[in-house]
This record gives structure tokens, sequence and C-alpha cells, in this order.
């Protein structure tokens, strides 16, 4: 019988993260799952069962990043979707919006890994999250700029951790909680855009972003990759 493995998510509560922690728990892998509030852990221990540790956990607090890791070792892999940020137009945007992109993705992902690295096994793998908005901007600079930065730092780290593979994961528009928690009268005209500007023609489930994610985490022979699970959204 194959050894379990434990993967570390972190934004492992809601949406692709809680998604990917589901499906390595179904294929009885072990799971330590992070996020902010203490509601959604609880309610993430109790639908992952026992295969699962949760504990709280702020990606932009570097001192909460290192409690996090703290008794895990040989962690097989580390997927880091939990993020926090406005997004606004260049005109539009005050410093505090303009630059939390940065600061609650890009920096958040970059000092996940930093925490993370005593804590990994030598052949671990490391899974980014970007968005296509990286290759295909609609504008909002800052965001579209961090995504195209975390590609960049997928690729550098792939370098200087190797053997550790590093690989970033690009989603187009998915339906997750990230939008089913909004109003359907700020969702449907986006994800009505969505359809067009798809060539699927349709909007990306968690399921799709997962077997992408889970791919990139298993497959030995890809590091420094970005992966875009936009239903070909970002060539046209
Ligand atoms: N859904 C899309 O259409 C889409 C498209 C392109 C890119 N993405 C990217 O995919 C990522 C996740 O998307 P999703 O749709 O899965 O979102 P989601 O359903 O909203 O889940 C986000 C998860 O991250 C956690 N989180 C947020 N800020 C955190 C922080 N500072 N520290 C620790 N955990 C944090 C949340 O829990 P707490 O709030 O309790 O902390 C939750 O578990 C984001 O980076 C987003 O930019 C999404």
């Amino acid at each position: 019988m194959k050894k379990a493995n434990t993967y570390a998510i972190i934004g492992g509560t809601s949406g692709m993260g809680f998604g990917l922690a589901q499906r390595l728990v179904e294929r009885g892998d072990h799971v330590l799952v992070g996020g902010r509030s203490v509601t959604r852990l609880e309610q993430a221990a109790k639908q992952l069962g026992p295969a699962a540790v949760v504990r709280p956990v702020d990606m932009e607090d570097r001192a909460s990043l290192a409690a996090f890791f703290d008794g895990f070792s040989d962690l097989a892999g580390l997927f880091t979707p939990g993020a926090s940020y406005r997004t606004a137009s260049f005109r539009e945007a005050d410093s505090e919006t303009a630059e939390s992109p940065f600061r609650g993705k890009f920096w958040a992902q970059y000092w996940a890994v930093h925490a993370a690295l005593p804590h990994l096994a030598e052949d671990a793998a490391v899974l980014l999250m970007s968005g296509a908005a990286s290759v295909r901007p609609i504008g909002n600079a800052a965001y579209a700029a961090c995504n195209a930065a975390i590609e960049g730092l997928a690729r550098a780290l792939a370098v200087e951790l190797r053997p550790i593979r590093v690989n970033c994961l690009s989603p187009g528009t998915i339906d997750s909680e990230l939008w089913r928690n909004r109003p359907v009268s700020v969702r449907e005209p986006v994800f009505e855009g969505w359809r067009s500007l798809a060539l699927t023609g349709r909007v990306g489930s968690v399921d799709d972003a997962v077997s992408a994610a889970l791919f990139l985490l298993d497959n030995g022979n890809m590091t420094g990759s970005t992966l875009y699970n936009d239903g070909g959204y970002s060539m046209r």
C-alpha cells in the first residue's frame, strides 16, 4: 500500500484550496489546512475528517506562517491559494488598493514558501497561485502585474530550490466561493462576459482547477511551469 503523504494548503478552507484538500484526502493522503477564519477551519475539519489537521494562519503575517508549519516535517507538497486583495483601475486605485495584490498575494506566497522550506521533503512540490490576468489583463494594472510576478517567482524558485519542484497554477474565472459569496448582480455579468471571452464558452469549475493543481503536484517532470487553466482565455 502507498505511504500517505502530507500536503500543506494555505487557503484550504474554501474554493480551489479546499477542493484540492478533499481530493488528496479521498486518495489517502493527509493535509495540513490553513486559513484565517476559525469557523471556516472548523467546518473544513468536519468535512475532511481525521486525515486533516487545521490551523489558523494569516499569510500576510510571517510569525503566523512560522507557527503554522511547526512540528511538521517531510511535507510532500505546498499549495498557496490563500490571498486577500482589492482591485481598481490604475487611475482610480489609492496606494492601499494598488499595493494590496502584491502584499496579499505575491509577498504572502513568497514568505509562505520561505516558512515552509525547512519542513518540506527533498523531493517536495510547491504550487503557487496566480491568475490568467498575468498574460491577458483587462485592467486592474497592479493585480495583473502581481500575477505575472508570481509566475516569474515560480520560475526563479524552480531554479533555486531544486530538486524541489515549483510550478504555478494560473486559472481563469472559476466558479468558487470567491464568486459565489458575491451578489448575483456582480457575479452574473462577469460570468456572462467570461463565457464570450473563453474559447470553451464556459466558466471553469473548482474541479477543473483541482485536477490541474494535482497534475502539477504529482508530475515529476514539471517544474518552473505555469499552467493556464482558463478555457483558452489567455490565447485570444
Ligand atoms: N476564483 C477565480 O475566479 C480565480 C481566478 C483567478 C485567480 N484566482 C486566485 O485563486 C486564489 C483563490 O481563489 P478561490 O477562488 O479558491 O478563493 P476562495 O474560495 O475565496 O478561497 C480563498 C481561501 O484563502 C483563504 N485566505 C484568504 N486570505 C488569506 C490569508 N491572508 N491567509 C491565509 N488564508 C487566506 C480563505 O480563508 P479565510 O478568508 O478564512 O482566510 C479561503 O480559504 C486567489 O489567489 C485568487 O486570486 C481565483
